[in-house]
């Protein structure tokens, strides 16, 4: 239900406004999101990733990394659910990303070098969900393959929790709040009749620690990034 995810400061905008629960998807939001959320991670990947290293991007969306990676010569094949979001990519390099779930992987060798979760991508996932991936993961990934991915950092959430805020980006002002349901973040955005959200997981660094240790992978670094946090982590000797 759209209610349990709208704040108390949005209640009001509800019967007047497109909601949409994929700020991705949305012309609206998206450049405004990536711009707040300083996604500039795309120099990133490119820095860790190697040429000719096989890589898998889980969730390659409209193709923001995705694209620019395979334009500029990395071995890179994607999987992503929504169709829709795949559309967005160039079909010379949208026949690389197979539309699947990640739950559906493990039929592939263990060929990958690296497999890269941008976005906080992650943070869509229960703990249990991540098991789920992690298991399939270590099938495809070869002995000391890298996982590369950020999560939320949910410290960075809790400090302005409930909070109205508001910015204005390219002459539109944008009203966002989160808030705490459950073990989950919510995130609320607003501008122009449209009114957006996405629901995370907020997973403890314990958690996540404990997970990736339990499925053999070791910590190679974690930075931290305002709303979200850096991870490197590599499977041992299988
Ligand atoms: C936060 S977006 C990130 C998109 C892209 N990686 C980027 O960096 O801009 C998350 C993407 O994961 C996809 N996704 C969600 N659940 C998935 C699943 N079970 N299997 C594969 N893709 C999934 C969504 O459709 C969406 O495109």
């Amino acid at each position: 239900m759209h209610e349990d995810y709208i704040s108390k400061h949005f209640y009001h905008k509800i019967k007047s406004s497109e909601i949409t629960n994929d700020i991705y998807k949305s012309p609206t939001f998206i450049e405004y999101y990536n711009y707040a959320t300083e996604l500039n991670d795309l120099s990133f990947y490119k820095k860790v990733l190697g040429k000719n290293e096989k890589i898998l991007e889980i969730g390659t969306g409209t193709g923001r990394i995705f694209t620019p990676l395979r334009k500029s010569g990395y071995n890179i094949t994607g999987i992503e659910l929504s169709k829709e979001m795949m559309s967005c990519i160039p079909s010379k390099f949208r026949q690389f990303v197979k539309n699947m779930s990640i739950f559906e992987l493990g039929n592939e060798k263990k060929e990958y070098d690296a497999v890269i979760i941008p976005a906080t991508t992650i943070s869509l996932f229960s703990f249990a969900e991540i098991e789920k991936i992690l298991t399939l993961l270590r099938k495809i990934l070869k002995k000391n393959g890298n996982i590369f991915f950020d999560i939320i950092d949910s410290n960075f959430f809790l400090e302005t929790s409930n909070q109205l805020q508001k910015e204005s980006f390219e002459n539109t002002t944008y009203y966002f709040t989160n808030f705490i349901n459950g073990n989950k973040i919510v995130y609320n955005i607003y501008a122009k009749n449209h009114l957006g959200y996405s629901v995370k997981y907020m997973h403890t660094d314990q958690d996540i620690n404990s997970l990736f240790t339990n499925f053999n992978f070791k910590k190679v670094f974690v930075e931290s990034n305002n709303s979200y946090k850096m991870m490197h982590w590599r499977l041992g000797d299988e």
